[in-house]
């Protein structure tokens, strides 16, 4: 349905100028997001994806093409997880998490009191008086995404948020996303290199060409929600992945 439509990309091209003239990098993108939907985009590197995640949140324009919101009105707030947590040294792991509430009006102590409770959920309440340095990558991560949900966002855009983790960290902070996902009403987008991940938390892979970028192919993931963890071991996301990585090997992409 139309209405479920929050946001779509209607032929985005985006071009930057370069040295030897213009650098095409997007070509001709059209995309919808339907509201509440999980969407990951998979593509190979240099090729765009943090470009079209800056238009999808209204940080960069267009070169052609617009952004078409069917409800009438712009997703609020949109909220972006880049791959670096960028938190803001001078500030502790609560006001960091607190700082979009903090930024719209809220008072110090409920701004606090919501950011605590988010740490909570993403298991670092002990860490709430620490000065961002001292985390961990994958602790800095999950305190960006804490950051990002606070503000109960309608739109999430998260361009590879786990891309600079370890392995393990990876995989625990994706399972944890998978548990989030089912807690959150927004809608959310996410550049991801990782097959798995994809098919962990998407309703909707996307997987985008080299430059400029199109979006080659769409893939729906089957399986129902809430999923757990277990799914990984199923024998249909097993064949999942095999497609996926065909796919992508076709378009000469290395996974
Ligand atoms: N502001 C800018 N000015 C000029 N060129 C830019 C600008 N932003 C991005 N580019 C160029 O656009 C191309 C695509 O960059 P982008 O970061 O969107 O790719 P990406 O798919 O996110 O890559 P990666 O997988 O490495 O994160 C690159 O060649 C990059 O150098
Ligand atoms: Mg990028």
């Amino acid at each position: 349905m139309e209405s479920d439509i929050l946001l779509e990309a209607d032929h985005i091209r985006k071009t930057f100028p370069s040295k030897e003239g213009q650098l095409h990098v997007l070509d001709d993108i059209s995309l919808k997001l339907y509201r509440k939907e999980f969407v990951c985009i998979i593509g190979p590197s240099g090729s765009g994806k943090s470009t079209l995640v800056r238009i999808l949140g209204g940080l960069l324009e267009p070169t052609a093409g617009k952004l078409i919101y069917p409800s009438g009105r712009e997703p609020d707030p949109r909220a972006i997880v880049f791959q670096n947590s960028n938190l803001l040294p001078w500030l502790r792991t609560a006001e960091n998490v607190a700082l979009p509430l903090l930024i719209h009006g809220a008072s110090r102590k409920d701004a606090l009191a919501e950011a605590k409770r988010w740490l909570d959920i993403i298991g670092l309440q002990d860490f709430a008086d620490e000065w961002p340095n001292n985390l961990s990558g994958g602790m800095a991560q999950r305190v960006a995404i804490a950051r990002a949900l606070i503000q109960k966002p309608e739109l999430l855009l998260m361009d590879e948020p786990l891309g600079s983790l370890d392995a393990m960290t990876r995989e625990q902070i994706s399972l944890e996303l998978m548990s989030f996902r089912e807690q959150i009403d927004a809608t959310v987008l996410m550049v991801t290199h990782s097959i798995s991940e994809a098919i962990l938390l998407a309703d909707r892979i996307l997987i985008y060409s080299g430059r400029p970028a199109r979006i080659q192919e769409e893939i729906k993931v089957p399986f129902p929600r809430p999923r757990q963890p277990e799914l990984r071991d199923a024998i249909e996301f097993n064949a999942m992945s095999r497609l996926l990585r065909k796919k992508l090997m076709i378009q000469g992409q290395a996974f």
